[in-house]
């Protein structure tokens, strides 16, 4: 399956990434939600992602024009729902929100590879990058509109 090969590329460029970070802790009794730093430190992952992005131009120019505030709730909104927190989304469906943009393979990679970045510089441990990621990887298809 394509969007299987999309997850094994996601996981292996964490498992290189991911070295660094061997030496935190991991407490197996909290949740993905919790190890994300639950709904503040999500809306702070995407604070950074939203830097990130506006840097990056494999993806810039498809954000132009956005309402910058909306995005950050609905993608926090949704993280925190996704990693298990007591959050509703209530934005448009993915397939629907990107059913014009075309988005391509490599600009699906730099927003995923701008996510980990974030949650490097939040300092995420790498088991929970992974874990997140994974939640995404379904989202793939209804964002590439296939
Ligand atoms: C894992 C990948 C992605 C996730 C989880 C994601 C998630 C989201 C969410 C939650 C929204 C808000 C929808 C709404 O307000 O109703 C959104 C909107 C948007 N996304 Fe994505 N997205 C992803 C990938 C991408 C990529 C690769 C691009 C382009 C390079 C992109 C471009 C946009 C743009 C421009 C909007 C704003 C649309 C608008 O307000 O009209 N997204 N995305």
């Amino acid at each position: 399956m394509r969007y299987s090969a999309i997850a094994v590329a996601l996981v292996t460029m964490l498992a290189l990434a991911g070295c660094q970070s061997m030496a935190e802790t991991t407490d197996p009794s909290e949740t993905l939600y919790q190890k994300l730093g639950e709904r503040s430190g999500i809306a702070n992952i995407v604070e950074d992602l939203l830097y990130l992005i506006v840097e990056d131009d494999r993806i810039n120019e498809q954000f132009r024009g956005v309402d910058v505030r909306q995005f950050h709730t609905n993608l926090t909104d949704q993280l925190c729902e996704l990693s298990g927190g007591p959050c509703t989304y209530s934005g448009r469906k993915m397939r629907e929100s990107h059913s014009d943009m075309n988005v391509t393979d490599t600009q699906f990679n730099a927003l995923a590879e701008n996510l980990i970045l974030a949650m490097e510089q939040n300092n995420i441990a790498t088991g929970a990058q992974n874990r997140l990621i994974k939640k995404l990887v379904p989202l793939y298809p209804q964002i590439r509109n296939l």
